[in-house]
C-alpha cells in the first residue's frame, strides 16, 4: 500500500483516529490508577571459600566458588527456602506462590548472588528478601558441610555465604509504570484507528472525484452539483439562492446539456440515478428551473411514484397531476400546475402498480403530447436499481442524466445504474456529480471568473437571451433548429 493512500485515509478519517487515540490514552491512564503497586526489594550474598592463607589455596577456593554459585543460585527459589521464610515471617502465602515472586541471580565472571523480591507491600518485600538471604545461605552452607545432619555449626562448610547488602523497603513501585502504560495506549490508539481508517480506505468504492464517475462510466459529468446544508430547507436554488455555488452549478448543466446535445434534439431528458437520496428531485427541480430562467420552456413532470418531492419542492398540489391523466381521469392541460413561468405536472395520487402505469403506452403517448407543446420535458424518476418504475419509462425518454452522489453511492451500483440504461438502449447524455464536498477556494470565492476553477463561471443570465448567445444557442438547440 502507498504512503500516499495512507496518509489520505489518516487526512479523511483524522477524527476518528483522534478518537482513538484518546481511547488508548485512557485505557493506559485506566489501567495505571486500576492497577495494584509491585514493589521489589534486593538483598546481595558474596560467596567465598573457606580456605588457608596461601595465595594458591585462595585461587582454588575462588576458582570452586565460581564454580558453584550458579548452582546455588537456583537453590534460592527451593521449598527448603520458602517453606522456612513463610512460617519464620508468618505469611498468608504458600511456599510455591512465593517461590514465583523471587528472581536470584548471579552475574557471571562474579561470586555475587542478587535475591530479588516483588510485593505489594514495600516493607514486606524487603523482609523477605533479607529472610530469604539468611535462611538461603543457611541451606548451603549446610548443604556443603561434611557432615549435613544439624546443627550446621557442627559441620564444616567450605563455602561461606554473606550478606553484602540487605534489602531495604523501595521508594517507589516497579509497576505500574505510568509514562510506559500511556505510551502503549498511544501507540495502540494509534495503530488501531490508522488500521481502521486504511481498511475503511479500501472498503470504500464510493466515487470522490467527477474524474472517478468519468473513469468508471466513460460518461461526461456535465456538472458537479456542490454539497449545499441550505438545500433540503431550500430545494430550488432561487431567489436569495441565485447566486450560490449550487445555482451556479445547475445553469452550467443547463449549458452544458444544451451542448451535449447537438446534432440531435432531445426533448425529453430522465433524471435518474442508481439509488434513492442521490439527489434526483434537486436536479429536476433545478434544471427545469434553470431552462426556464434560460428563456426554454420546461415542463417538469414528477414520474417518481414512489417518493414524489416535486410539488414539495414548489409547494404545489402533489394530489393532481400525472397518475390522474395516464387512468384517463383528468387531460394534462387540467392538471398543470405552473411555477414561476415552469410547467408542473405532480405525481397525482399514489396508484398500487406504478411500473405498468409508467411503462404503458398512455405514459409514451402523455410524453409525446408534453414534447409537442414544450421545448423541454425534463422528467423526474424513482432509483433504478431498487424498483424496476424507471426502466420502463426511460425508454421513452430521448435522453438520460445520471446523477452520482458524491462519497455515497458505491461504485459497483453507479456502474449497474449506467449499464441498465446502456441495456435499455436510451442515450444516457451524461452523469450529475451531486453533493460534491466544496473545494475551500471555491467557498471563499476564489476562481470566480477563472474558467478552469472547479465551479466554472456562470453562463451570463440576461432575463431574455440576446440572439447569438450562448443560452439562444442553447436553446435553438433544443427545439431542433440547427444552424
Ligand atoms: N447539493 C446538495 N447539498 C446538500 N444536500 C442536498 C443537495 N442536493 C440534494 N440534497 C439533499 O439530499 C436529499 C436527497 O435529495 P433528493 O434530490 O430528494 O434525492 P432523490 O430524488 O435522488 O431521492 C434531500 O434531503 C436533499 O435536500
Ligand atoms: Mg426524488
Amino acid at each position: 500500500m502507498e504512503l500516499r493512500t495512507i496518509l489520505k485515509a489518516l487526512a479523511r478519517s483524522w477524527p476518528a483516529v483522534l478518537a482513538c487515540i484518546l481511547v488508548g490514552v485512557a485505557a493506559g491512564w485506566g489501567a495505571t490508577t486500576l492497577s495494584t503497586p509491585v514493589y521489589q526489594a534486593r538483598a546481595q550474598l558474596f560467596v567465598s571459600a573457606q580456605s588457608g592463607g596461601d595465595t594458591m589455596e585462595l585461587q582454588q577456593g575462588n576458582s570452586f566458588s565460581l564454580a558453584r554459585v550458579q548452582s546455588y543460585a537456583s537453590i534460592v527459589t527451593s521449598r527448603q527456602v520458602t517453606r522456612h521464610v513463610v512460617s519464620s515471617l508468618g505469611l498468608d502465602t504458600k511456599p510455591d506462590e512465593l517461590a514465583g515472586r523471587i528472581t536470584a541471580e548471579a552475574p557471571i565472571g562474579t561470586v555475587l548472588i542478587n535475591i530479588t523480591v516483588s510485593d505489594t507491600e514495600r516493607r514486606r518485600a524487603a523482609d523477605i528478601a533479607n529472610a530469604v538471604a539468611y535462611r538461603f545461605s543457611d541451606v548451603v552452607e549446610r548443604l556443603e558441610s561434611l557432615d549435613p545432619a544439624p546443627p550446621a555449626s557442627a559441620a564444616k562448610s567450605p563455602v561461606k555465604l554473606s550478606v553484602t547488602q540487605t534489602a531495604s523497603a523501595p521508594s517507589a513501585p516497579v509497576s505500574p509504570r505510568p509514562a510506559l502504560n500511556l505510551a502503549a495506549g498511544l501507540l495502540a490508539g494509534l495503530l488501531l484507528g490508522a488500521g481502521a481508517a486504511v481498511l475503511r480506505e479500501t472498503l470504500d468504492t464510493t466515487l470522490k472525484t467527477a474524474d472517478a464517475v468519468t473513469a468508471l462510466t466513460s460518461l461526461p459529468v456535465l456538472s458537479s452539483i456542490p454539497f449545499d446544508k441550505e438545500s433540503p430547507q431550500q430545494p430550488l436554488a432561487s431567489g436569495a439562492a441565485a447566486h450560490s455555488a449550487r445555482a451556479e452549478a445547475y445553469r452550467h448543466l443547463r449549458t452544458n446539456l444544451q451542448f451535449a446535445q447537438i446534432g440531435e434534439r432531445p426533448r425529453i431528458i430522465v433524471v435518474t440515478s442508481s439509488l434513492p437520496g442521490e439527489g434526483k428531485t434537486s436536479t429536476a427541480v433545478n434544471l427545469a428551473f434553470s431552462l426556464t430562467e434560460g428563456g426554454i420552456s420546461t415542463c417538469l413532470v414528477d414520474a417518481d411514484l414512489r417518493s414524489p418531492a416535486v410539488a414539495h419542492a414548489f409547494g404545489l398540489v402533489r394530489d393532481a397531476g400525472l397518475t390522474n391523466v395516464l387512468i384517463g381521469q383528468a387531460r394534462i392541460g387540467d392538471v398543470m400546475q405552473s411555477a414561476g413561468g415552469l410547467s408542473v405536472l405532480t405525481s397525482g395520487p399514489l396508484p398500487p402498480n406504478p411500473t405498468e402505469l409508467l411503462a404503458s403506452e398512455r405514459m409514451a403517448e402523455l410524453l409525446r403530447d408534453l414534447a409537442a407543446d414544450y421545448e423541454a420535458v425534463i422528467v423526474d424518476t424513482a432509483p433504478l436499481l431498487p424498483v424496476a418504475d424507471t426502466a420502463g419509462l426511460a425508454t421513452f425518454a430521448h435522453g438520460a442524466l445520471l446523477v452520482v452522489r458524491a462519497g455515497k453511492t458505491p461504485g459497483d451500483r453507479v456502474r449497474a445504474a449506467a449499464e441498465a440504461l446502456h441495456t435499455l438502449g436510451v442515450r444516457t447524455l451524461g452523469a450529475v456529480f451531486s453533493m460534491s464536498p466544496m473545494p475551500r477556494y471555491a467557498a471563499y470565492g476564489y476562481g470566480y471568473g477563472d474558467s478552469s476553477a472547479a465551479w466554472p463561471t456562470p453562463a451570463p443570465m440576461p432575463p431574455r437571451p440576446r440572439t447569438g448567445s450562448v443560452l439562444s444557442r442553447g436553446a435553438a438547440l433544443l427545439r431542433g433548429e440547427t444552424k
